[in-house]
């Protein structure tokens, strides 16, 4: 397994251009199941392992999927035959769970693997298949496959516990093709949920209210191709953000919309940056140490869960004490301990970590747990004095495109050891 290699406390300056969102290309690559007449295009796909994944898993369906050098994708899902995803490809990425809805929707049976537990919590979709079931679906759980079936979905009221992104992805896909009209209540807002829903519409669905919290979707007979440029992805942007503060550097982060990433803007200002925003980039400066900053993670348009770890890396280095709190996943904070590896002083009361700054911390031989544990760690090897040597890198790659190459173009001394 490669290792990243980082010589730290360098100043980061310089720009940096952001790749197409993961959490946007995901769903709307298992949206592709839904055409029966004609290819989806994705545009600026960005170049990352859960993509490569899920081309694989939709690929063994019968879908037939090509790529350019520009990484536009093009999927033609005409001659489908097979509606199933395996234990051992969605073992490796929750959001294969998001092919459910539209198997079952199109062609009214699927068997996917149960997702199973993460790093960072359980995750259940105990919302997805209640839901599904409410529209209709006979659904039963055996040998850790879901099991579902169907004749058309009907459209149905849902009344979501508790917002869910993929929840809510998964019942608008597959509600565009049920018969009559389906309302979600309490649905999630995230940006990516509005873009899925952009272009579930040029494929012909019927949607209104997406971006709120109720969102209704009329079922229609057919979906076709479509084109689609996806959303800047928010999550790299506010981890470059927080490369400058940390590194008491100078980046100007391109191809974002500056809205999207208003909650982290928000706290690295109080954190003492000088942030300019402009259309589609911002510029992040810190000239001083950083001051501590608490924050409290919950849905959009609040602060991410997704920039937790990042922003508790900067706290370790900030002036004073802060608060982190984690409130969407029930383990979020096993990127703390590899912290503390490098001098960092936190400690963890049930969902709160209590950080107190430190003037410095130290490169150490670390090990990334999860995607964005991956990221923090990479940050505070950034300011770290001496050599940090991150093990477990294949979850950076899962989610940052092309991570070192961007990190060098602004001065990181970053390097990958092959094992
Ligand atoms: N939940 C349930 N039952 C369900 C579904 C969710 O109890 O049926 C709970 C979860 O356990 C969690 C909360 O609801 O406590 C919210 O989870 P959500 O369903 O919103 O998470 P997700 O859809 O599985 C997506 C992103 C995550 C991101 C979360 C929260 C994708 C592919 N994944 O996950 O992204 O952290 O929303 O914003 O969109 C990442 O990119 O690193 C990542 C983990």
């Amino acid at each position: 397994m490669d290792k990243l290699l980082i010589q730290g406390n360098q100043s980061l300056s310089g720009s940096v251009k952001i790749s197409g969102a993961k959490n946007s290309v995901l769903p709307m690559l298992c949206a592709s199941v839904m055409s029966s007449k004609g290819s989806v295009e994705l545009e600026n796909v960005p170049h990352l392992h859960d993509v490569t994944t899920t081309t694989r898993l939709l690929t063994q369906m019968g879908v037939r999927v090509t790529m350019d050098e520009f990484m536009k994708i093009s999927l033609d899902a005409n001659d489908i035959h097979n509606l199933y995803a395996p234990y051992d490809l969605v073992k490796t990425m929750r959001s294969s769970i998001l092919v459910l809805g539209p198997l079952l929707t199109r062609f009214g049976e699927a068997k996917v693997s149960l997702p199973g537990g993460c790093a960072i919590g359980m995750r259940p979709v105990d919302m997805h298949l209640e839901a599904l079931e409410k529209m209709g679906a006979e659904i039963k759980v055996e040998s850790g496959y879901i099991h579902a079936k169907s004749k058309r979905l009907k459209g149905a009221n849902i009344i979501f516990a508790t917002k869910s992104v993929t929840g809510t992805e998964n019942i608008i896909m597959a509600a565009t093709l049920a018969d009559g009209t389906t309302k979600i209540e309490n649905a999630a807002n995230e940006p990516e949920i509005i873009d899925l829903c952009e272009f579930l519409k040029k494929m012909g669905a019927k949607i209104s209210g997406h971006g709120t919290d109720t969102v209704e979707i009329e079922g229609v007979a057919s979906l076709c191709g479509a084109s689609h440029n996806p959303l800047p992805d928010r999550i790299e942007a506010g981890t470059f953000m927080v490369a400058a503060a940390i590194t008491r550097g100078d980046i100007e982060i391109n191809n974002i919309i500056p809205a999207h990433s208003q909650a982290v803007i928000d706290k690295l200002t109080e954190a003492g940056a000088d942030i300019t925003s402009m259309n589609n980039s911002v510029r992040v400066k810190m000239n001083k140490r950083p001051s501590a900053i608490n924050i409290e993670t919950n849905a959009y348009p609040h602060f991410p869960t997704d920039m937790q770890a990042q922003i508790t890396a900067l706290n370790t280095l900030a002036k004073g004490e802060s608060f982190v709190k984690e409130n969407i996943f029930e383990n979020r904070f096993m990127h703390i301990q590899e912290l503390q590896r490098m001098g960092a002083k936190i400690t963890v009361k049930e969902n709160i970590a209590h950080i107190t700054g430190k003037d410095k911390l130290y490169g150490a031989p670390v090990m990334a747990t999860d995607l964005r544990a991956s990221a923090s760690l990479i940050l505070a090897g950034l300011a770290a004095e001496g050599i940090t040597e991150i093990g477990r890198v294949y979850h950076i790659d899962r989610g940052y495109d092309c991570i070192e190459e961007k990190l060098q173009l602004i001065g990181a001394r970053i390097s990958r050891k092959p094992m």
